[in-house]
């Protein structure tokens, strides 16, 4: 046998055993007349021990050892003088008789541990090397982990896992497509799916009841620290079945995982609308592991002639501040520092409120002129304010008023330690809107995406005001991350041509781009809805990542290169002419 055991499992149960092992080479260290070897594999690290007075030679050989040489070593399991409590295999070592060099290693260009001294881009280089690393190797083990748990608890409700095909025509998830080629037909392109969408709807057409598929998708988007062009999301669809079916099943599933792969037992998740996440957090995908909520003041404020507030009011907008709790005693440049914050362009305000309700009982504010103390304390009572508070006030077009303060709440709560590191923050946002207004062009555009079902009892208001339709929409959101989206879906041809009409899209396109689709629903379509978890996300929060990067094997950098193997890359001329591509 190549090796009887691996160089995590040993303990002192083992004493005596002669054992053969195989590894990496972390560290050599010297010790006068001896010579300790920590080897290292999947599941960890034994010490190796080596001594001149028994072995000369083999000692000798030992430290030549460079580090990541591969090597196979025979000896005796034997308890350790001094035991090392951080590691499972602290008690014992091995005493080594004798070893093999199956491979030996360049050094490598970075120090293979937790703290490295590799740069993320020297390490998406050399990712081989850097999956060596203990905790992007555990957080590969924990995504399979998390795999695993997510088939069982499917299998147990009557999923199958149903694979669907990587070429196809464009899918309309918002993202730009990346194309292929064909070679067959010069001039035509596959998309790679943005997500199985349309597939998974096809096979509920086609009678399998309950679809999942952990799924490779495709988006040429632009790049933030929680996306990435190619990533995996397990997608699921079911039939006969409500919104509330689907909140029980995955609301199951999401707690089945956590505690298979984490131990951790959640509790109920909460649901809250889409239109009060945004009212009281700002945000579509809010926080919820600290309280701190945004407070509307346009129907309490006293007349004042303060007239941001009063053109606020008067053109429709909203006033409205946030608590920062035991902030009262933040300095000027603090101060200066969230204004500037509110003030970025993609938040866009003139500028914040600060009423201050300081230790010593005081009461000092930036508006100071056009309100009276008594005034002050009047508001401070909407925020339950005490002394120590620190009360910020926006004012402004709705949409801007809530961005500012949902995203100030949470710069707030990460500069002052608001989260309880060990908290988990998992609720539904449901009752999305169906439509929304483009921003640039004023056309009504999707918010899911088209084949979302609208809420029946607003169907009313689909032709006079489309943007008042709430959809049956629902995302989990999880420490404010949004890891998981779905819907109800659209199952009767009339209706969903009613939608393509309204997002401006004539029959021959609706023809064109979904016509397949909506000849199947004129063959007996079941109701059915669905869901896709966007596992990588939810593989970052649960193994304490910074960047999906960090929960990817090899993931792109965010230049959206693959920068191991150097992709994308030019290509020859030759197979450029078979696919009738020319480049300019
Ligand atoms: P959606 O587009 O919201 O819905 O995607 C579902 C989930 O996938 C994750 N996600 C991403 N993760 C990494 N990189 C990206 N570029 C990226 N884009 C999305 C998110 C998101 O919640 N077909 C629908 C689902 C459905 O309706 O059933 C869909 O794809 O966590």
């Amino acid at each position: 046998m190549f090796r009887t055991k691996n160089c995590g499992e040993l303990r002192l149960n083992h004493k005596g055993e002669e054992v053969t092992l195989a590894g990496w080479v972390q560290r050599v260290r010297n010790i006068g007349h001896l010579v300790f070897i920590d080897l290292r594999d999947r599941y960890g690290i034994t010490q190796l021990s080596f001594d001149q007075n028994s072995n000369k030679e083999l000692c000798e050989s030992a430290t030549k050892l460079g580090r990541e040489y591969v090597i196979q070593v025979k000896g005796n399991v034997r308890e350790r003088s001094a035991k090392n409590a951080n590691i499972p295999t602290g008690e014992i070592e091995i005493d080594v008789h004798n070893f093999v060099i199956l491979n030996e290693s360049e050094t490598p260009p970075f120090t293979i541990e937790n703290n490295t001294d590799g740069s993320e881009e020297l390490r998406l280089k050399y990712r081989y090397l850097d999956i060596r690393r203990p905790h992007l190797k555990d957080t590969l083990i924990t995504r399979a982990k998390m795999i695993k748990a997510m088939r069982e608890y499917l299998d147990e409700q009557g999923f199958i896992e149903i694979e669907t095909p990587n070429l196809i025509k464009s899918t309309p998830e918002g993202a730009r497509d990346f194309l292929v080629p064909s070679r067959l037909q010069h001039g035509s392109f596959y998309a790679l799916p943005q997500s199985p969408q349309i597939l998974k709807q096809l096979l509920m057409v086609a009678g399998m009841d309950r679809y999942y598929q952990v799924v490779k998708c495709y988006r040429d988007e632009d790049f933030r620290g929680d996306r990435q062009p190619e990533f995996t999301q397990l997608d699921c669809e079911m039939s006969f079945v409500e919104q509330e079916d689907i909140f029980q099943n995955f609301e199951g599933m999401t707690k089945h995982v956590f505690k298979q792969a984490k131990g951790i037992e959640l509790a109920d998740f909460p649901r809250i609308t889409f239109a009060d996440a945004m009212k009281y957090y700002g945000s579509d995908k809010p926080d919820l592991r600290f309280d701190c909520k945004i407070v509307e003041l346009n129907a309490v404020l006293p007349k004042t002639d303060f007239a941001v507030f009063n053109n606020a009011i008067e053109n429709g907008g909203l006033v409205a501040g946030i608590n920062a709790k035991k902030c009262a005693n933040y300095t000027r440049k603090q101060l200066d520092e969230i204004t500037e914050f509110v003030k970025a362009t993609h938040r866009g305000l003139g500028g914040i409120v600060n009423i201050r309700f300081a230790e010593d009982g005081t009461v000092k504010s930036s508006i100071d002129k056009f309100f009276n103390e008594e005034q002050l304390r009047e508001i401070g009572q909407q925020f339950n304010a005490e002394k120590g508070d620190l009360i910020l006030i926006a004012a402004d077009k709705i949409s801007k008023v809530r961005k500012s303060l949902g995203d100030l709440r949470l710069d707030l709560a990460k500069k002052e330690n608001w989260f309880d590191k060990d908290a988990w923050s998992v609720l539904w946002v449901i009752d999305f809107p169906l439509f929304e207004k483009d921003e640039e062009t004023g056309d009504i555009i999707f918010v899911h995406h088209p084949f979302c079902s609208p809420h029946p009892e607003d169907l009313q208001y689909f032709d006079s005001d489309p943007t008042r339709v709430r959809a049956q929409t629902y995302d989990l959101v999880m420490n404010g991350n949004e890891i998981l989206s779905g819907s109800i879906r659209i199952h009767q041809k009339d209706l969903q041509d009613r939608v393509f009409a309204k997002l401006g899209l004539t029959p021959e396109e609706v023809d064109a781009k979904f016509g397949f689709m909506l000849n199947a629903f004129r063959y007996g379509a079941p109701p059915h809805g669905g869901c896709a978890f966007g596992l990588d996300r939810w593989v970052m929060l649960m193994t304490g990542g910074e960047t999906i990067r960090d929960a990817m094997a090899f993931p792109k950098a965010s230049s959206g290169k693959d920068l191991m193997m150097d992709a994308p890359a030019v290509v020859d001329v030759k197979q450029l002419v078979e696919l009738g591509i020319k480049t300019i």
